[in-house]
């Protein structure tokens, strides 16, 4: 485990103030000198405009542009980080140019350490919650909130769009994640970076790629069969990248194939660059570089946080030739046509105070989008406020707050985390932090006539004794996850399973709200009558879960990851650990010297390949505790009259009914099974919609199937193919329930 994060921040908070000043007069220097400029004309494209940059900049402005200013503990520090705004990252400007900075922040489910810089971010549902939703308009949303408050902030550049499929749930940024799927991940993960861009915003898809675990990240080197790769995480990559036109991809810490990522030429030159054709810029991870000609001509443009070897090194390898002129300038063209495509350079931001209120509402509607309905026995749930006398609300810190997702993705919660004391709640690597969202409250504004009473759980007993005298009996438990660490298993901490069990065995009319990451193994699922994945909910989240529960909101998100029964029935059952010599020693000083230099590798195999998440499941026969794609409804639908119309575009036409008494989203889910001759896990996710239906309206919807999600990637050729063949097109609501079928012969 590392602490690096917790001195590297108040490095950016002292610099800050003169920062903001000397930021001011940079700033006004750029914009005085910018018309005279002819790449400033918005006529040009980003390319031409870019080139023209590149023919006017001297080897120091180019390389002073490859690289970051320094973090305390990843870096040595430059002087120049004066003029950072106080993110993870900071690119010198070029006012002669006009040339503005480029100020990165962390914004995987809002800004990260607004608080420490005095400022206000919203946070969202986590990035697998986004997924839940499975609702690519809501992903544009949450790009466009995320976009918004970082240019109120200062930044220009936002570092999520985290996609790394969840081969392995324990890994501990399975909430930064979009879930099991490449489909379904790559389509959400573009909706995403289109909102952020949308707000002339820089944004980023990370981390490039199978940094699918957390334990030995700097270390480890991973080994997949190529045809799944390309079938499973980096189709995921290849979807996002593609549809977005995103700005930059972060490399990953990990090794691939022998070879870190950040200096991988298969990854970034031969998939990336050349067969994806990205124009955008490779940044790295922070420290994660390790070389300077191997990983240029691997295609790596830029160095973060600081220039361990993308400054003097590399100018000198350039004025020795080691490192082509051509391939400097190469990286110094992408990130310059990614500025001007995205229109930083000419809206640079402007600091504006956070829409607090809208922020607040977005984060609630969204995460109503995203709760997933696990079980409802009897239609116990909605709750009617008007008939309820007694609730007991139990579960740790469920009077006050919700958990959030850690390490670099952490957003500050106003006024601190909510189970400290006011003020003194400053966050810390890996430590769990709690958004005042309050549970208790939300349900006492909804059942004001009812007598609610809290109990924290932590004598399951007590907790028992209130469920007992209460007509319904609602547990909030959690799993927390972050960064830098990996979950020791799928299991609820702090023995909440007996917290849960006790409580259910006094009433049996217990509900479940489970805040988590990704998925939790549930020994008490059979016990309890009413189950809710909430996710991390986000600054609106005890609203929208309590807006679900009584009934205001209709549930509609659908599970995009598998919860197995077990931690057994996992493809690896056991996370495999870095070897005392492949771990840095984080009590000596300058840590990142060891890093950089590299760490012993050590080795897991991903020989599970393409058959991730519920592929895994279904290959294996293996039942699940509940099925990829599941989510219940207040209502029901039904689905009919299915049509295939077989081409260069398989068309999927069917209709859709909602024949419940209540308003509902439906998430339609279209699967393929591939020709014997594929080879292929028995299904794979080729197409989605979400849409709404009044009671008694139907639907007919139409899925254009992209024939690459229907086809294999034919390592020899290095293309996808379409095998000829059999192909059946099974169509409905979750992975595992699927009434209509039909095959059809395509070549
Ligand atoms: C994380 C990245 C993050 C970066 C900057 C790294 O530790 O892996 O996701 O963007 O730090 O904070």
């Amino acid at each position: 485990m590392s602490q690096r994060r917790v001195s590297a921040k108040c490095c950016c908070a002292l610099s800050l103030l003169f920062g903001f000043i000397l930021s001011l007069v940079s700033a006004s220097a750029a914009q005085s000198g910018g018309k005279t400029h002819a790449w400033m004309n918005t006529n040009l494209s980003p390319d031409e405009r870019a080139a023209m940059v590149v023919k006017a900049m001297t080897l120091d402005e180019k390389v002073q542009l490859l690289h970051g200013t320094g973090m305390v503990g990843l870096s040595p520090m430059s002087p120049l980080a004066v003029h950072s705004n106080g993110g993870a990252g900071y690119v010198v400007e070029i006012p002669r140019l006009s040339i503005p900075a480029i100020q990165m922040s962390d914004a995987a489910y809002g800004v990260r350490m607004s608080g420490e810089n005095g400022r206000y971010s919203t946070a969202l549902p986590s990035c697998v919650a986004g997924a839940a939703s499975w609702d690519p308009q809501g992903g544009f949303e949450y790009g466009g909130l995320i976009g918004r408050e970082l240019r109120a902030q200062g930044y220009n550049m936002g570092l999520g769009g985290g996609v790394n499929l969840t081969r392995e749930p324990r890994n501990g940024r399975t909430f930064e994640y979009m879930g099991e799927d490449p489909v379904l991940a790559g389509k959400m993960v573009a909706s995403v970076i289109k909102g952020i861009q949308a707000q002339h915003v820089l944004g980023d898809i990370k981390h490039y790629a199978f940094n699918d675990q957390e334990s030995g990240r700097n270390a480890v080197n991973i080994t997949i069969d190529k045809r799944a790769a390309r079938e499973s995480d980096l189709l995921a990559f290849e979807i996002g990248i593609k549809e977005s036109d995103v700005a930059g991809v972060m490399c990953s810490y990990n090794r691939l194939y022998g070879d870190y990522a950040c200096e991988n030429k298969y990854l970034l030159d031969e998939v990336l660059k050349k067969d994806w054709n990205f124009k955008g810029f490779v940044l790295s991870d922070w420290g994660a570089v390790h070389s300077v000609e191997k990983a240029s001509a691997a295609g790596l443009d830029h160095e973060q946080p600081g220039w361990i070897f993308y400054g003097d090194d590399l100018k000198k390898a350039v004025e020795s030739g080691r490192v082509p002129q051509a391939e400097l300038d190469d990286h110094v063209q992408r990130i310059l046509r990614a500025m001007f495509a995205v229109g930083l350079v000419d809206n640079p931001p402007e600091r504006s105070v956070p829409d607090v209120l809208g922020g607040l509402e977005v984060a609630r509607k969204l995460e109503e989008q995203s709760i997933v309905l696990l079980k409802n026995e009897k239609g116990q749930l909605p709750l009617d406020a008007s008939k309820i006398r007694s609730i007991a609300v139990i579960g740790p810190h469920s009077d006050v707050g919700m958990i959030s997702g850690g390490g670099s993705a952490q957003v500050d919660p106003p006024v601190g985390n909510a189970i400290l004391p006011p003020g003194k709640g400053q966050t810390r690597w890996l430590e769990p932090v709690w958004f005042p969202t309050s549970p208790l409250k939300s349900i006492r504004a909804k059942a004001a006539k009812a007598n609610v009473q809290f109990d924290s759980g932590s004598d399951p007993s007590s907790a028992a004794a209130l469920a007992k005298t209460s007509d319904v009996a609602i547990v909030f438990v959690y799993q927390w996850e972050s960064e830098d660490m990996d979950l020791p298993g799928l299991g609820l901490p702090e023995h909440q399973d007996d917290l849960i069990a006790a409580v259910a065995a006094a009433n049996p009319r217990t509900v479940v709200v489970v805040e988590s990451g990704g998925p939790v193994t549930m020994p008490w699922a059979g016990k309890v009558s009413g189950i809710l994945e909430v996710w991390y909910a986000g600054s609106g989240g005890s609203d929208a879960v309590a807006n679900v529960l009584f009934g205001d909101v209709n549930p509609s998100g659908k599970l995009p990851l598998t919860f197995p029964r077990t931690e057994a029935d996992l493809p690896h059952p056991i996370i495999v650990k870095p070897p005392k010599e492949s771990r840095a020693n984080y009590a000596g000083p300058e840590v990142w010297k060891q890093i950089a230099a590299g760490l012993a590798p050590f080795q897991v195999t991903y020989d599970e390949g393409v058959k991730v998440g519920y592929k895994w499941y279904d290959s294996e026969n293996k039942p699940v505790l509940f099925p990829f794609g599941f989510g219940l409804s207040y209502t029901t639908y039904t689905y009919s009259g299915l049509k295939v119309t077989p081409g260069q575009n398989p068309k999927v036409s069917f209709t859709v009914k909602n024949t419940g008494s209540r308003d509902g989203a439906e998430v339609a889910q279209v699967y393929a099974s591939l020709p014997a001759a594929a080879a292929e896990p028995p299904k794979r996710l080729v197409g989605f919609s979400k849409f709404w239906l009044k009671p008694g309206e139907s639907k007919e919807v139409t899925i254009d199937v992209d024939p690459k999600f229907i086809s294999i990637f034919n390592v020899e050729k290095n293309g996808w193919q379409l095998l000829p063949g059999e192909y059946s097109f099974m169509v409905g609501g979750s992975s595992q329930d699927l009434p209509l079928k039909q095959s059809v012969t395509l070549n």
